[in-house]
């Protein structure tokens, strides 16, 4: 969370930060600010979004060459003018934004306030910041070395840019824990929390390893780490294209990536699935596969959405390849003691793959000795090179907060990995091994297909807009698609819904139901089929209002439900694919006809960096 851009170079940096800003602002958007170096340092910050901070500037001067800006995701003190970014040190020498936490701040601003230092935020960033500058005064060093022994008394997280005001020439970038990327372009550098401010600038990037401390001019980049051991810089392409990154005519980025459903999940495939449709390589997962598919036990953890996605990988991993799972929160197994064996393989899964608790659960998981893989989207991020083998997702760029491709994406490898893995432990017959693969292949079009519906799910959005609850019921495999749908509800239309497995309504939920309640079952045709249609004639029993997602062609449920949304019919270990797509659409439509800021919903981020 919190998003960082910084510019060095012959340009004027104000446009190029202010762009790059709003392409991070998924990352937070409690607050914006930005210092531009023109002779004199100037800081202008603004509580609200991006354009809030290009109103507040529109009648300033922004002229420099040099600056740093920042999109605050508020963890210290409320989302203000004060509070937010960028921090000038007390006596105005260092300049500093930061995405991440310092955890003994508290102890470090005691210190500097028994030794005169007064301050005027309450965030941990200040901090930083004065103990920078007390460092620099102090010891009569150079800004890098105080910015290097400053990180040293640092505990936390942190990704940083610094400017000072006695050396103009150069900002100073480090991380631990959050991400930084620089971009190298002729005669000028780009900073950023991720690619996207910088890949319509340049390709050429640079990832930032924990500890790495970069020191740049416009001229030249030299990297150490925060002990001042060199580092050769190791520049890698980027495969990102800037299209990937816009609307592209959608009215919103949530949308688009809805309709990219089908093309994100055939970019899953590719390279994966031979061409004849017989096989499945994962190339990540070559060296480890023979480990994977003789593992006693796997752990899947995540956050949120990825949570989900994990949980249809429990049933995936236990139906075909008759592996034992557990899903876990990352943020309940890092804190409870959790038994690990070291022939355990634990599946980390993360869009962004920069979740703080996940990557803290992958730390001790490793420590545990087990084989730690990464599902992650974000190419390049900190899962990815945390763990010891893994899949990319390829989704390419999410950006509406509330994640819809990713999830798709994920359960796809994840099926791919069930898939090949239950064919190898011999589960899987050779032609229980090459249905899947077709089946798995006829999704994408299935989704175009639910696509072409969209009008009807926009019709019923509109009927339930001012629902004050949701239920969302499922069983099996279309259980955790109960619990997406009813997050994706939440998320984005603040309405309150909750996913159940259907069969535990009976054990409390159901107390809640009435006229007024809108009920939706996800009841595609699986060996649970009849006891889902049972749930329903309970829900009807006590007059809720039944949304049912069905095949197309079902007679049974059209005849109970209020409204009914059909849907291709599938494999059932693929039915979320398809199941879930009506209930992204459903929320979407539901939170615009509320009016609501469906890509930027209130109070939360997309990456979340901290614990
Ligand atoms: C945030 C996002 C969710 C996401 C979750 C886990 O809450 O808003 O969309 O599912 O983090 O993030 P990750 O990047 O690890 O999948």
């Amino acid at each position: 969370m919190c998003g960082i851009v910084g510019y060095i170079g012959p340009k004027n940096a104000y446009p190029i930060i202010i762009n790059g800003l709003k392409r991070l602002e998924y990352r937070g958007y409690d607050s914006a600010g930005i210092a531009l170096i023109d002779k004199e340092i100037s800081v202008f910050k603004k509580k609200g979004k991006v354009s809030d901070l290009e109103e507040f500037v529109s009648d300033k001067n922004t002229a420099g060459t040099i600056g740093i800006g920042h999109t605050r995701w508020a963890t210290h003190g409320e989302p203000n003018d004060v509070n937010a970014h960028p921090h000038v040190s007390m006596k105005g020498e260092f300049v500093v934004i930061h995405n991440g936490i310092i955890e003994n701040y508290s102890r470090l601003k005691k210190r500097l306030e028994d030794r005169g230092y007064v301050f005027q935020s309450e965030t941990d960033t200040e901090v930083l910041a004065n103990l920078i500058e007390y460092i620099y005064s102090f010891s009569n060093v150079s800004a890098e070395i105080a910015v290097r022994l400053a990180l040293s008394k640092v505990i936390g997280a942190y990704g940083i840019l610094v400017i000072c005001r006695h050396e103009q020439d150069k900002i100073i970038a480090a991380r631990k824990g959050s991400p930084l990327v620089i971009g190298i372009g002729e005669g000028e550098y780009f900073f950023a929390s991720d690619a996207t401010p910088i890949v319509e600038h340049t390709k050429s990037v640079i990832y930032l390893n924990d500890n790495d401390v970069a020191i740049v001019t416009k001229d030249e980049l030299s990297l150490k780490t925060i002990h001042n051991v060199q580092v050769n810089p190791k520049v890698q392409k980027l495969s990102l294209d800037i299209g990937e990154i816009e609307k592209g005519g959608y009215d919103h980025f949530m949308l688009k990536e809805i309709f990219e459903q089908p093309k994100s999940i055939l970019d899953t495939f590719r390279g994966r699935v031979a061409l004849d449709r017989k096989s499945i390589h994962l190339g990540g997962l070559h060296d480890v596969f023979d480990r994977i598919t003789h593992a006693k036990r796997i752990i899947i953890i995540g956050c949120g959405t990825s949570w989900h996605a994990g949980l249809v990988g429990e049933y995936l991993f236990e139906d075909l390849a008759r592996i034992p799972v557990e899903v876990e929160y990352a943020s309940e197994f890092r804190y409870r003691n959790p038994v690990i064996f070291p022939d355990d393989v634990i599946i980390s899964i993360s869009q962004s793959g920069e979740t703080a608790d996940t990557l803290a659960a992958i730390k001790l998981a490793k420590e545990a000795g087990a084989l730690v893989l990464g599902v992650c989207n974000v190419v390049g991020s900190s899962i990815p090179r945390e763990t010891h083998a893994g899949v990319y997702t390829h989704a390419g760029p999410e950006i509406g907060v509330a994640s819809t491709k990713a999830f798709t994406a994920q359960v796809t490898v994840l099926a791919m990995m069930a898939t090949s893995m239950g064919f190898k432990r011999g589960v899987l017959s050779q032609e229980d091994y090459e249905k899947l693969i077709e089946e798995l292949y006829n999704i994408p079009p299935k989704i175009e297909e639910i696509l072409s519906f969209n009008e009807e799910f926009k019709r019923i959005a509109e009927l339930y807009k001012d629902a004050t609850n949701f239920l969302y019921l499922g069983r099996g495999y279309l259980f955790p698609v109960a619990l997406e749908g009813a997050l994706k509800l939440k998320e984005i239309s603040y309405i309150h819904a909750e996913g159940y497995p259907a069969a535990e309504m009976k054990h409390g939920p159901i107390a809640l139901i009435d006229q007024h309640m809108p009920v939706v079952v996800i009841a595609t045709k699986d060996k649970s089929y009849e006891k889902i249609v049972s749930n329903i004639q309970e829900v009807k029993a006590r007059k809720g209002i039944v949304i049912a997602i069905v095949n197309k062609g079902d007679t049974i449920i059209r005849d109970l439900a209020d409204h009914v949304l059909e849907i291709p019919e599938s494999h059932e270990a693929l039915a979320p694919l398809l199941t879930v797509v009506p209930l992204q659409l459903l929320s979407y439509y539901i939170a615009v006809f509320r009016g609501c800021n469906v890509d930027q919903p209130r109070n939360l981020a997309k990456s979340v960096t901290v614990e």
